[in-house]
C-alpha cells in the first residue's frame, strides 16, 4: 500500500486507542507485524498551547517508525499549526486527523465525528493539516452521523479532493457508539468512490476475519482497535488464538517495553489494566487478574507475570 513516498509492506494497521496505544503498545504491536500503529488522539490545542501532558504523549523511537499520530481538533488555523509543530518535534510519518470520535467532550468542542456534520469545515481543516504536514496525511472517520446520513462515500471524496493520502472508515454511525453492527457495505463504496488507500475498520477479531474483510469489500487495509488489547498476536499473518503461554510470552515483552520507556510507578494502574486483558478468558483467569491487581509496585507485578510463565513451562 502506497502513500506517496510511504509504502506498507503489510495491510494490518493498530487504531488509536487513547489511553492505550502508547509507545511501548505501538511497539510491541510492530514486534507482531503490524504495518503501522496509530498514537492516541493528541489534542492539536495542547500542542499550540504547549502542554506537557500533550507532548508527553508525542514520545516515539526509531523502531516503530512508521508511525502515524492523531491530532484532533475543529479550528483549521490550530489544527494546521499544530500539524507543523508534531513536523518539527518528532520523526512522524504520517498524520491522522480524528473525524470518527463519538465522545461528548470531543463532539461537544465541534471535533472528532462532529465535523462528519459540518463537511465544509471539515475540508478547511484537512487542507490546512495538510499544507503545513510534511508528510502524508489520513483522515479517520465513520460511515456517517446517524443511519439516516450515512455520508461516508460523500466525505471521503471530499478528504482525498482536500488532499488526504489514505482514509479509515469505521463503518458505525455517531449514534451507533461502539456497539450496532459494521456495515461493510459502506466500506466497499468508499472503496468503488475513490483511488486513495482505504482502510477498514469495525470489530475485526482476528487475522482470518481481516482478510475476509478486505476479501469482500476491497480494501486495502483493516484496522484493528480492540482485539489488539490484549493479544498483539493478531497482527501475525496466520494468527490463530494465541495460546496461554503465547499470550503471557507477549505480557512479559510488553512489561519490558513499558519498563524501558516509562516511569514505572507513574503507569502501574494503567499497566495493571493492559496486563488484565492478557488473562481474558484464560482458565484461571480471573485469580490471576485480582494477584496483579494485589501488586504494590512494578518489579512485584513483574515477579508476577514471571511467576505465571513458570508454571505454564514446568
Ligand atoms: C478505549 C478506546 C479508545 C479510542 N480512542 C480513539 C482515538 O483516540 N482516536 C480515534 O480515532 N478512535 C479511537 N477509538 C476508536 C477506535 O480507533 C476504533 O475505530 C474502534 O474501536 C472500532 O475498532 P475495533 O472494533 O477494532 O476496536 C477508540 C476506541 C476505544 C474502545
Amino acid at each position: 500500500m502506497q502513500l506517496n513516498s510511504l509504502t506498507l509492506d503489510k495491510p494490518f494497521i493498530l487504531a488509536p486507542l487513547a489511553g492505550y496505544t502508547d509507545l511501548a503498545f505501538r511497539l510491541l504491536c510492530r514486534e507482531y507485524g503490524a504495518a503501522l500503529c496509530y498514537s492516541e488522539m493528541i489534542s492539536s490545542h495542547g500542542l499550540v498551547y504547549r502542554q506537557q501532558n500533550t507532548f508527553d504523549l508525542l514520545q516515539t523511537v526509531a523502531e516503530e517508525r512508521p508511525v502515524n499520530m492523531q491530532l484532533f481538533g475543529a479550528d483549521p488555523e490550530i489544527m494546521g499549526e499544530a500539524a507543523a509543530i508534531l513536523c518539527e518535534t518528532v520523526a512522524v510519518d504520517c498524520i491522522d486527523i480524528n473525524m470518527g470520535c463519538p465522545v461528548k467532550k470531543v463532539i461537544k468542542r465541534g471535533a472528532g465525528c462532529a465535523l462528519m456534520r459540518d463537511p465544509q469545515l471539515a475540508e478547511q481543516i484537512i487542507r490546512k493539516v495538510v499544507a503545513n504536514a510534511k508528510v502524508p496525511v489520513t483522515v479517520k472517520f465513520r460511515s456517517g452521523w446517524n443511519h439516516h446520513t450515512i455520508t461516508a462515500v460523500a466525505f471521503a471524496r471530499m478528504a482525498e479532493e482536500a488532499g488526504a493520502s489514505l482514509v479509515t472508515v469505521h463503518a458505525r454511525t455517531w449514534t451507533d457508539g461502539f456497539s450496532g453492527e459494521v456495515d461493510w457495505g459502506v466500506i466497499r463504496a468508499v472503496k468503488q468512490a475513490v483511488g486513495i488507500p482505504v482502510i477498514g475498520n469495525g470489530d475485526i477479531e482476528s487475522h482470518h476475519e481481516g482478510e475476509k474483510m478486505m476479501r469482500e469489500t476491497g480494501c486495502d487495509g483493516v484496522m484493528i482497535g480492540r482485539a489488539a488489547l490484549g493479544n498483539p498476536q493478531i497482527f501475525k499473518p496466520g494468527a490463530m488464538m494465541p495460546s496461554r503461554q503465547s499470550r503471557l510470552t507477549a505480557l512479559k515483552r510488553h512489561l519490558e517495553l513499558i519498563a524501558r520507556f516509562f516511569p514505572v510507578e507513574r503507569v502501574l494502574a494503567k499497566t495493571k489494566n493492559h496486563a488484565g486483558k492478557y488473562l481474558k478468558g484464560l482458565h484461571g483467569g480471573s485469580t490471576m487478574r485480582a494477584r496483579l491487581y494485589d501488586c504494590k509496585d512494578f518489579a512485584e507485578l513483574q515477579q508476577v507475570v514471571e511467576g505465571f510463565l513458570g508454571q505454564e513451562l514446568s
